[in-house]
């Protein structure tokens, strides 16, 4: 049992924690300084990739090809970066106590490791439906999606049950994006969600109606209005049905749950302040106890353009949260203080040929715009959130780059709208003027 110390120690290896080992480096950092402590046994990578081109039937991509910072641009950061840095990335390696108190983290297997200055970066973990006790919910060849993992157990029953049939449970992010991946791997597809249509927390009707008529066209079958209670499996306890609560019985050989996430903050419960579910954290993501930061999807810091704590699950703030954290203690040490996080919401995603980027926040009223009529050879189209007589949020199908460039800047300068009417009229054209 080995006991180690650093100045700096992040706990996670997932998207944050690779953007701050970035910035440490950028900012200088000793070697032997900074260890990076993952429970999974892969070098931090663009966890988007899983559900997008991981999964792909043909040119699939693996790693190291999306090893952080290459998502946003950057250089990636292969295992061989950590080295030359002088960083150490201590992989496979799962905590299972944090003491605050005494600045010391112990792994499973009983390694101790202390540290000055502590980054949680642990991310979320999936909801998962045996957590509410759903019936046969263990059977075999019911996957989530979180990690490389879980990506790789799914390919490999990919390929196992090939051309067959897959329900995917759950209308969010996971069900969209696996729903539109496990077609293009010729599976036969039904999805199954409780609302009244697709991603209800950020969608529209009228914008979950094109998505909704484009995956039907796609020949991707939509029951919604009701959830899955049981499982029937056969005698080796692979999954053959799926029992829902209106009484329908639907065939399958895969099933993918992606009913959400749940922030990783086990591990400092009672030492750390939370809020709204996540770490509680100032501008800088410095915690209730100073010399411990959090970042990504485990922080709820303050979202200065809205004036109020927010907790966000996307890859984009993943990523600036923890450049902003490492800025801070940086400089902190030089005795130097830098400006407040001052985030606008940015989330996106990618399915089939489709491409979507939304701003800001979605409240208040609702303008569509545009062209969403599914059977469009290239239907474009997006809507804007207006509260209190201005424009707060923006989403725009197939966008040019130049194109969500502007409905950012619109989100970020919230320009005011007396007529909804004409702004619906001028749709993108509105925000290309901003
Ligand atoms: P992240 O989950 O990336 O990393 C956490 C790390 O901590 C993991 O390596 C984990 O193993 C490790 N860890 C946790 N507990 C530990 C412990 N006790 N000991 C050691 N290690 C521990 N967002 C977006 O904007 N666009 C997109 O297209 C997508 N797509 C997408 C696909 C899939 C499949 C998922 C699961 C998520 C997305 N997201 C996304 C969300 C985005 O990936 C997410 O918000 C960021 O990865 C969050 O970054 P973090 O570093 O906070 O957590
Ligand atoms: P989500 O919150 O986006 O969607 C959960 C969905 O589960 C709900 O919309 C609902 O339809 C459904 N649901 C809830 N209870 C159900 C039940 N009992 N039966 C059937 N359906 C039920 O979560 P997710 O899609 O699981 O994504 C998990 C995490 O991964 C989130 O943090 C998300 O932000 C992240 N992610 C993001 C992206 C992206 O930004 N493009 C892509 C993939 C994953």
């Amino acid at each position: 049992m080995a006991e180690k110390h650093f100045k700096y120690v992040i706990l996670g290896g997932g998207v944050a924690a690779g953007y701050a080992a970035r910035e440490f480096a950028k900012l200088g950092v000793n070697p032997g300084e900074l260890a990076v402590i993952s429970k999974e046994a892969v070098a931090p990578y663009e966890r988007p990739a899983l559900s997008k081109g991981y999964l792909f039937p043909q040119g699939a991509a693996r790693l190291p090809g999306f090893h952080v910072c290459v998502g946003s641009g950057g250089e990636r950061l292969p295992p061989e970066w950590y080295t030359q840095q002088g960083i150490e990335l201590v992989l496979s390696t799962e905590i299972v106590k944090a003491d605050i108190a005494s600045k010391s983290l112990t792994s499973a297997s009983g390694d101790i490791f202390t540290y000055d200055v502590l980054i949680v970066a642990t991310g979320s973990t999936v909801i998962k439906l045996s957590d509410f006790g759903v019936e046969g919910a263990n059977a075999n060849n019911i996957f989530y999606l979180r990690e490389i993992d879980d990506a790789d157990k799914l390919v490999a029953a990919i390929q196992a049950k090939k051309n067959g049939k897959a329900v995917i449970v759950g209308g969010g992010y996971i069900g969209l994006e696996l729903s539109a991946v496990l077609k293009l791997n010729d599976y036969d597809i039904t999805m199954v969600y409780p609302e009244p249509w697709c991603m209800p927390r950020l969608f529209t009707s009228g914008i979950a109606a094109f998505y909704e008529g484009f995956y039907a066209n796609k020949g991707i079958k939509i029951v919604k209005g009701t959830v899955a209670v049981g499982f029937d499996s056969d005698s080796k306890g692979d999954v053959t049905a799926v029992k829902l609560k209106d009484g329908r019985i639907l065939d399958a050989d895969i099933v993918v749950v992606g009913v959400g996430g749940r922030p990783l903050t086990t591990l400092v419960k009672g030492q750390l302040v939370e809020e709204k579910g996540g770490i509680k954290t100032d501008a800088f993501f410095e915690t209730s106890v100073p010399g411990v930061y959090a970042v990504g999807d485990v922080a709820t810091f303050p979202l200065k353009l809205y004036n109020e704590l927010r907790r966000v699950e996307h890859v984009d703030h993943a990523r600036k949260s923890a450049e902003q954290a490492v800025k801070a203690i940086k400089a902190k040490e030089g005795g130097q203080t830098i400006e407040e996080y001052d985030y606008l919401p940015f989330f996106y995603s990618r399915a089939f040929d489709l491409s979507w980027q939304f701003y800001g926040d979605n409240v208040g009223d609702t303008v569509l715009f545009g062209d969403n009529n599914p059977e469009s050879p290239k239907p474009k189209f997006g809507s804007y959130w207006v509260k209190d007589g201005k424009v707060v949020g923006a989403f725009l199908e197939s966008g040019t780059p130049e194109e969500n460039k502007a409905i950012g800047k619109v989100a970020r300068d919230q320009p005011p709208v007396e007529d909804l009417e004409q702004l619906k009229n001028e749709g993108l054209a509105f925000a290309s003027k901003i």
